[in-house]
């Protein structure tokens, strides 16, 4: 920074501070170390804008170091884990802030993930496990490839891998993950730009995400449908062998793996406004996929004429996603199933009963799975979460 800039910078902060209005916004063109950074001072003052470039002597965009804490999880849940999932003891643990169960392993990443960094051409996909995620993500993909439809062949786990997937998969013994690799070093070493998927909550994510601001896509769905779908997944991919009903009761009390769900969501919700978040729910994926597809290219602006709209929809159609080995992940299942069969008995082996990935992809299938009694908590439960948010899931 040169002397003119110094004295400048310096003037302009106490501007702001001065009139008590101004708010200042730091935020880095490259990946650090970086020196170059616009600041904008927006000073209600005077109405207006007034940016500058100057050199800063220290990368803004240092993040200031965060806390990660893990916690053993213990007693009657810890005892129902256990018995549900087949697990260890100390399968799970819990980690803080977000509250998420996961397997231990995370360790070995949390405070990684967080100091990653993010390029501003990243394409982040953030979710809730059983959300749509994938569909969304296929949609994110292809409109942002200029509809590739070839390199949409390649597995969608290596297109856009899942970052924390190495940790998620931590407690599996079909060795799925040699087969898929570490995923945080994946990211890490891919070329820009990066399609990027996680199911960590805000709290987890990188630091640098508020700072360079990529592109970032939502998806929620109603919590009742999650519920039913999660259990089916959890069946398919972690061995679950408890009743639904079970599974019910740990949905609702925060305890199945990756944890509370309003957190997760409110983190995005709260940002659903912000110019690089595109906030998106399943029922309206599933209510009318034409203007999500559209609303989904102005935000990655692109432009499609109506030909590409149509060819887009075909590929995401159910039928298509079902069929497509790239998406519905019957390549990692089926040498999953192999692995685990030369491992236990038949009947030890929960996910040869359970129904495939992409399973049914309708909306309201809770009603064939809960009893009145479990709906109605359900309904009590979401209320009390969404009172005075305005997010509901009725399109
Ligand atoms: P169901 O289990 O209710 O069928 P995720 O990808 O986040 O794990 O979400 C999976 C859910 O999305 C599954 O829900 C799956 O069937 C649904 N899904 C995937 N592709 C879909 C599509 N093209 N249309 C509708 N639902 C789809």
């Amino acid at each position: 920074m040169n002397k003119w800039e110094k004295i400048m910078f310096r003037e302009f902060l106490s501007v702001a501070t001065l009139f008590g209005t101004g708010e200042s916004t730091f935020f880095s063109h490259e990946p650090p170390p970086c020196r170059k950074v616009d600041i904008i001072l927006r000073l209600s003052f005077f109405s207006s804008i007034l940016p500058v470039t100057i050199e800063l002597e220290q990368p803004p965009t240092k993040s200031v170091k965060m806390h990660v804490v893990y916690k053993d999880i213990e007693g009657d849940m810890a005892k129902k884990l256990e018995d549900l999932f087949g697990l260890a003891s100390g399968g799970l643990i819990e980690v803080n802030p977000g509250k998420v169960l996961i397997p231990p392993k995370f360790k070995s990443y949390a405070q990684r993930i967080i100091d990653m960094e993010v390029r501003p051409d990243d394409v982040w996909l953030v979710s809730y496990p059983r959300t749509g995620s994938t569909w969304t993500q296929e949609m994110v993909w292809l409109i942002g490839n200029d509809l590739d439809f070839q390199g949409a062949k390649m597995l969608q786990q290596l297109r856009a891998p899942v970052l924390e997937l190495t940790a998620l998969l931590g407690n599996d013994t079909s060795g799925v993950i040699k087969l898929i690799g570490e995923t945080v070093e994946i990211v890490e070493s891919m070329p820009s730009p990066r399609f990027i998927k996680t199911h960590l909550p805000l709290e987890l994510l990188p630091k640098q995400l508020d700072v360079v601001k990529p592109k970032i896509v939502y998806v929620c769905r109603n919590p009742k449908d999650m519920c039913v779908s999660y259990y089916h997944y959890c069946r398919l991919m972690h061995d679950l062998h408890g009743s639904f009903n079970d599974f019910c009761e740990l949905f609702i009390n925060d305890s199945v793996p990756m944890g509370p769900i309003w957190n997760h969501i409110m983190g995005f919700w709260n940002r659903r406004n912000d110019p690089n978040v595109l906030f998106l729910r399943y029922e309206e994926l599933k209510k009318d996929l034409k203007s999500v597809v559209l609303r989904c290219a102005k935000f990655l602006n692109k432009e499609l004429n109506e030909e590409e709209v149509q060819a887009v929809l075909h590929h995401l159609s159910f039928e298509s996603m079902k069929n497509n080995p790239a998406v519905n992940l019957e390549p990692v299942l089926e040498y999953r199933k192999t692995a685990l069969l030369n491992q236990m008995t038949e009947d030890k082996v929960t996910c040869l009963q359970a129904p495939s990935f992409i399973r049914k992809g309708v909306t309201g299938d809770w009603a064939n799975h809960m009893n009145p009694e479990i709906a109605a908590r359900f309904d009590e439960w979401i209320k009390t979460n969404l009172e005075g948010t305005g997010l509901n899931f009725q399109v």
